[in-house]
């Protein structure tokens, strides 16, 4: 056998070896491989270049293939999104819950959702993703309505039925009318419809101390005959008195949304500092606090219910901006920073 045969046994053997090898490194370290490396000095000076030059290849060659396969294994298998969570997550892991508290927004929705449900309001989760019918039709935006425009919403690739993109909710006065078809049955009975829907939404704006893209927002529907503005504000004010405590002052001022009529702005004097004057209230004394007013006839005819016999009241306040007044919170960014400092202080 030439030598250069030698090289084309051994290059047969180490492949064949590989194969077997669990470490696939290892081929490299062959004393086979290495026996032959040191060989090419002892070749007669006129082959032992082209020898030289076999045995390399020889050696880049196994090299190569290590190298390829172990980037094949360290590929990833990708994640399924779709997958339910408990087959992608180990996280918990990680993350002993001994060591971790109650998230403070979920500690305040307990609070008010307990509030809310001793004042009689049945309590209702609303969704992460809605159509354009309850984001906007049901609440007397009819298409082109020019108020449409100042909810910068995000919508979705996909369409729905209508040829119409979904939207992730802007606010929770998307389940009004999901929660008055459900309990319009209470009316027939001679009992109001009280709901209250706690939960998150989204909108597409600037971020800064005030605004966040996601927050949560508590919406309260109160339907019977007689109702008038006058339960509005005091079922408010004993809302948020629970909530905060103590005793507060109210206001309200005229204002728009297309789904009340009349629509009102209401203040209530800063719980924080009493109506000193603090940073909170911007030494106002007042804090414009939520939307609010008398659920508009058409709002109630689109739930089926005759505004000639029924009268309504709803609102809507953000969640974090019950608690950043609580609390003195300065930036409503922290919320959903995970910053563990912030979090620790709940
Ligand atoms: N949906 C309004 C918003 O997010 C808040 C609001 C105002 C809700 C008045 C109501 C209401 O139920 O009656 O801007």
């Amino acid at each position: 056998m030439t030598s250069f045969d030698a090289i084309d046994a051994l290059r047969t053997e180490l492949f064949n070896q590989y194969e077997t090898l669990e470490n696939k490194a290892d081929i490299l370290k062959s004393p086979k491989l290495k026996e032959l490396l040191a060989s090419i000095r002892t070749i007669e000076p006129e082959d032992r270049a082209a020898f030289g030059q076999a045995v390399n290849q020889l050696s880049q060659d196994l090299k190569a293939k290590v190298q390829a396969d172990s980037e094949q294994v360290s590929e990833l298998p990708p994640i399924d999104t779709t997958a339910p969570f408990d087959i992608n997550g180990s996280i918990s892991d990680f993350l002993p819950a001994e060591q971790g508290s109650i998230h403070p927004i979920t500690q305040e929705i307990a609070k008010v959702s307990n509030i809310l449900s001793r004042m009689g309001f049945q309590i209702f989760e609303s969704r992460e993703i809605d159509d354009q019918y309850h984001m906007f039709e049901s609440l007397n935006f009819p298409k082109g309505h020019p108020a449409r425009d100042e909810y910068d919403t995000f919508m979705t690739v996909e369409k729905d039925n209508d040829g119409e993109p979904f939207i992730a909710p802007a606010h929770t006065s998307t389940m009004q009318n999901r929660v008055m078809k459900a309990l319009k049955g209470n009316l027939e009975k001679g009992l109001p419809i009280a709901a209250s829907s706690i939960d998150r939404v989204f909108r597409n704006e600037d971020l800064d101390a005030r605004h966040e893209h996601t927050f949560y927002q508590c919406e309260g529907v109160y339907v019977d005959k007689g109702v008038h503005a006058g339960m509005l504000v005091a079922t408010l004010k004993s809302f948020l008195e629970s909530y905060y405590e103590k005793e507060l002052q109210v206001r309200i001022n005229p204002f728009y949304f297309p789904f009340t009529e009349p629509s009102f702005e209401f203040a209530l004097s800063c719980p924080f500092c009493d109506g000193e004057g603090c940073n909170v209230c911007s030494q106002e004394g007042w804090i414009e606090l939520l939307g609010c007013g008398m659920i508009h006839p058409n709002v109630l005819r689109a739930a089926a219910i005759d505004p000639e016999v029924y009268t309504g009241f709803a609102w809507g306040v953000g969640v974090e901006r019950l608690i950043m007044m609580k609390h003195g919170i300065e930036d409503i960014r922290h919320f959903e920073s995970a910053k563990l400092d912030f979090l620790r202080q709940f």
